[in-house]
């Protein structure tokens, strides 16, 4: 049924897409740049142009220099917090905050610099993610009417201060609570859509996407809304945020499923797509979010393994394991002043790392590629650590799903939670992108 195109991704296909405002269309072209690419040279000379996208977590320490900058079209720069935003709120400034609205927004000022500096100098686009989990409280307050176009002054003044080609609202939840002391609104979504058209209005030619969650953005009854089509006329992409889907306390379940399943019936990549798209948002502007990361359950012997060896879905048996980024000890309140969590996360590298698998991204035992979700798991038997994760073969799922759906490309959460490019080198193949530098 589904016309399978070959997806042709490079550097200066993206420029050349940028410049014409075709960045996230795939846009057959009357000429291919490409004559040298038998692939890409051929009866018809179609190229599709594909956004392939990271999150590079500031508070990493891989030096930029290290990262894979060649596998990708835009890397963004996370996060930006959004700063209480009131008359005198200057007051606990940030001596890093230098933007032209200073009381909105804060940012590293040096680290982002030398960010676009690479960025610019791999010929990717570099964004800046606004946001997050922990820097999302005062998105509500910022879009509203008595400081949207303050909102929109400080964005600008970023775009411009940091030569970035655009911006990325990772806001977790319009008209939701997050971590728990977010400002929210009934009209949040209806105050975003203003605050982006404002944007939008001031700026044609910024990137703008926003980081979502699997259901559209909820309207003021608190349901999910049933037109988001506005959305897509000033965003020129989503990333659906399809992770962390599993929070029983009970038993261990898939990180990210990709289809819906009967142990797991929601939160999947096709029932997020499914919903976005039947509330009149637009495949081709859909980014797939994927992780390059698992979480950690602990999982007694005889819970996990059962005669056909790992079991789906296995009981709980103790508090959740702690995963390398986890500080042991540590006490330090969240943003809202509650007890940190203990967050269970293993990047993909780190499960290397670990000695959960090996140096080629496979497990050596104790491993379960579930047909279902097409998630894997793997479990260390002496420590009782169960971990639902993503690997070359569910990426390559996941691959296949972007493809077939015509979806804008994919982003992944995080960029240095990759090995070895296992992970993005997967989304090439079962893509079936050129890399055309
Ligand atoms: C030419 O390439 C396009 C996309 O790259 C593909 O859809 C089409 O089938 C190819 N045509 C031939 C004749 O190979
Ligand atoms: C508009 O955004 C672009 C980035 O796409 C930036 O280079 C340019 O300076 C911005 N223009 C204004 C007037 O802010």
């Amino acid at each position: 049924m589904h016309r399978q195109l070959s997806l042709i991704t490079c550097a200066h296909l993206l420029a050349t897409a940028l410049a014409t405002h075709q960045h996230i269309h795939r846009s057959p072209l009357e000429t291919s740049p490409f004559d040298a690419n038998p692939r890409a040279a051929n009866a018809t000379n179609e190229v599709e142009v594909i956004v392939a996208s990271a999150w590079f977590p500031s508070w990493s320490s891989v030096p930029l220099s290290e990262l894979s900058w060649e596998k990708y079209t835009h890397m963004v720069f996370a996060f930006a917090y959004v700063r209480q935003v009131s008359a005198g709120a200057v007051a606990d400034l940030d001596t890093r905050v230098t933007t032209t609205n200073p009381a909105a927004i804060s940012v590293e000022d040096a680290q982002l610099k030398e960010f676009v500096a690479h960025a610019r100098n791999n010929n990717v686009s570099p964004l800046l993610a606004i946001g997050g989990w922990t820097g999302s409280r005062y998105f509500s307050t910022a879009v509203a009417e008595a400081s949207r176009t303050q909102f929109v002054q400080a964005v600008l003044g970023l775009v411009t201060k940091y030569g970035l080609d655009g911006i990325d609202f990772d806001w977790e939840y319009p008209g939701q609570q997050g971590i728990g002391c977010n400002t929210v609104a009934d009209d949040d979504s209806a105050n975003f859509l203003a605050f982006l058209q404002q944007l939008r209005q001031e700026n044609s030619t910024l990137v703008l996407t926003a980081a979502v969650g699997t259901n559209p953005f909820v309207g003021a009854d608190k349901q999910p809304m049933t037109d988001v089509s506005a959305f897509a006329k000033v965003l020129d992409q989503i990333e659906l945020m399809v992770y962390d889907a599993w929070g029983s306390e009970k038993t261990a379940g898939a990180n990210a499923p990709l289809t819906d399943c009967p142990s797991q019936q929601s939160g999947s990549v096709t029932s997020a797509v499914d919903a976005w798209t039947a509330a009149q948002f637009p495949a081709e502007k859909i980014v797939l979010g994927l992780a390059a990361y698992g979480h950690s359950y602990n999982v007694t012997p005889a819970a996990a393994i059962g005669a056909g060896g790992l079991n789906v879905y296995p009981a709980i048996g103790g508090v959740r394991p702690a995963g390398p980024s986890d500080i042991q000890g540590d006490a330090t309140p969240d943003a809202c002043g509650n007890p940190p969590v203990v967050s269970g996360v293993f990047t993909f590298a780190e499960l290397v790392s670990g000695g959960f698998l090996s140096a080629d991204g496979q497990a050596q035992h104790n491993y379960l590629y579930d047909q279902c979700t097409q998630t894997p798991y793997v479990y260390d038997g002496d420590t009782h650590v169960l971990v639902s994760y993503d690997d070359a073969k569910s990426f390559a799922a996941k691959g296949e799903f972007i493809a077939e759906r015509n979806l804008a490309g994919f982003a992944i959460w995080d960029v240095v939670g990759d090995h070895k490019d296992i992970l993005v080198d997967s989304l090439y193949t079962s893509m079936n992108i050129q890399n055309c530098d």
